[in-house]
């Protein structure tokens, strides 16, 4: 009797789920308004040496049976060419003070440790030259991050001259010995992470000081980016909304104004995970739809904490000439079942997707000060794009909204107003759809909706002002149910399907199914 009540509710709830009733929401779009550009750099990646992420994630060796090109694999190559990775950030994170670049170039690379994750060996054989051999063939940019932490300001400058210089300095000579005659282009660079935590347990002004030194040292000599395409370079910022958090944003920002001639910094970055608490805890597979509202809840915090730092910002900074850059962001659950400590290792279902969307939304929204982010992390590690297993890849849900966005990078934001509606699970209580729009160079209007709601379906009308729309349609992402994820036996499970719109008398009218990330091109 019990199996067959059981058996009941699960039909009853296969049988309802399409069937509900699609609320209709109407949507204004303002194509003859122009806001900001949504610059290409925040849909950025984090590659980290961390668990799978570096070793056997973008690198598998130049020996290895999986077809690679001078040791990068070529499934994740091309996985990654398709989403257009506007730039890497590397080599870490925490990693990153604790990274000390000659152990990483020429022929000998000694064995080291990596201490924060997992203490494994470090082997050094993907480092300076692998690592910029990879952002080339993804056709992407480097965002190195030097050492403040653990290492000297000497050293980072070293760093920069080995990689940038066309003179024939010592460096330049035996960056060439080892096979890259041409200086490499930097066009971003961290000072230091988290220096308030594992990057050194620094204060603000104690960091400030630091800060200053390594920015006034740190020297891009390259030719190509002396006049333009200068090297930006990205203070450490905030990992919060509390007053820790704005006191440190205060203090950077406060320096930066009555700064001198002799440094500069052009971004300040923020890092804001996806978490209900410490140590992760919640399942990044086989949870129910209680565990989806929290989630989507908690990642809703990021459009407050950008408000609350960029008006900080605007404080020191009314012409935003320093960027906020999200430079960590993304869901970072308990570790798989049964993999190793530190790996980091977690699913990527449908509810990671809705939360991707909704957090581009919240960067796009806050596009003139927001101007990079970087999702943690690329391969294998928290919030990845690609999954591996030895010879096996696939592709998670994220990796399809980011390549649904892809219309987004450098387009315009054009203004979007609608009743977003409630969808509401026990106590929490979401907006149940969210929307952006935006104008790319030949005309074409973007749309992007997310249905919140895991349970019902809903009708977009669009009217869209400054264009006579003509056709729409686009791809949609949804699943059967909000933990569903893709596998390396079903990969597919989890992947976009055409959608078209009707358009007519100048409205665009399509209906989005629930828990659903839907992009689509409203054509003049
Ligand atoms: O992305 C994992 C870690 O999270 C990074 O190394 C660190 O910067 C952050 O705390």
């Amino acid at each position: 009797m019990r199996a067959l009540l059981v058996c009941f509710a699960l039909i009853t709830v296969t049988l309802t789920a399409p069937f509900a009733a699609a609320q209709k929401i109407e949507v204004s779009v303002d194509a003859s308004k122009a806001g900001a550009k949504i610059d290409r750099h925040i849909f950025g990646q984090f590659a980290e040496h961390l668990g799978h992420g570096a070793y056997e994630g973008i690198w598998v060796g130049t020996g290895s049976a999986i077809p690679n090109t001078r040791g990068i694999p070529n499934d994740v190559v091309g996985a990654l060419k398709t989403i257009k990775v506007p730039n890497v950030r590397w080599p870490g994170g925490c990693f990153a003070d604790e990274y000390h670049w000659r152990k990483g170039v020429g022929p000998q690379r000694p064995e080291t440790l990596n201490p924060n994750w997992g203490g494994v060996i470090e082997p050094n054989t993907f480092g300076t030259h692998e690592f910029m051999d990879f952002v080339d063939q993804i056709g992407s940019e480097a965002y190195l991050s030097v050492n403040i932490g653990s290492g000297t300001p000497q050293e980072a400058a070293e760093w920069l001259e080995y990689l940038t210089t066309d003179q024939p300095t010592a460096l330049a000579i035996e960056r060439t010995a080892n096979g890259h005659p041409a200086p490499y282009k930097i066009p971003y660079l961290g000072l230091g992470n988290e220096s308030w935590d594992c990057g050194g347990n620094m204060t603000a002004e104690y960091y400030t000081r630091q800060m200053t030194i390594y920015s006034r040292f740190v020297r891009n000599f390259n030719p190509a980016q002396r006049d333009t395409g200068k090297m930006l370079r990205i203070a450490v910022g905030p990992g919060g909304g509390e007053s820790r958090w704005t006191d440190w944003t205060d203090t950077v920002m406060k320096a930066w104004q009555g700064h001198q001639w002799s440094w500069d910094m052009e971004g300040l970055s923020l890092h804001n995970y996806t978490v209900i608490k410490w140590p992760p805890a919640y399942a990044s597979v086989g949870f129910g739809e209680k565990e989806y509202a929290e989630i989507l809840q908690k990642t809703l915090e990021m459009d407050g904490l950008i408000a609350k730092h960029s008006a900080i910002m605007d404080k020191y900074d009314p012409q935003k000439k320093i960027a906020l850059v999200v430079d960590e962001w993304g869901a970072w659950y308990a570790k798989l079942p049964g993999s190793p400590e530190g790996f980091l290792a977690q699913q990527n279902s449908q509810r990671d997707a809705v939360l991707a969307a909704l957090n581009i939304n919240i960067f796009a929204r806050h596009a003139d000060r927001v101007r990079m982010a970087n999702i943690a992390q690329m391969v294998n590690v928290l919030q990845a794009m690609i999954l591996t297993n030895k010879e096996k890849m696939v592709l998670t849900p994220t990796y399809h909204v980011f390549k649904m966005y892809v219309p987004f990078q450098d387009a315009t934001f054009v203004p979007v107003t609608f009743d977003a509606g409630t969808y509401t699970q026990g106590t929490i209580t979401l907006p149940r759809v969210d929307a952006i729009a935006a104008k790319d160079a030949a005309g074409t209007v973007w749309m992007a909706v997310t249905n919140v709601d895991p349970n019902r379906p809903a009708t977009i009308t669009a009217s869209v002002a400054g264009l006579t729309p003509r056709a729409a349609a686009g791809q949609t992402l949804t699943a059967p149910r909000v933990d569903s994820v893709n596998t390396f036996e079903a990969p597919t499970t989890v992947a976009p399907k055409p959608i078209a719109a009707r358009v007519q008398g100048g409205t665009v009218t399509l209906t989005v199914e629930p828990k659903s990330v839907t992009v689509i091109a409203v054509q003049p």
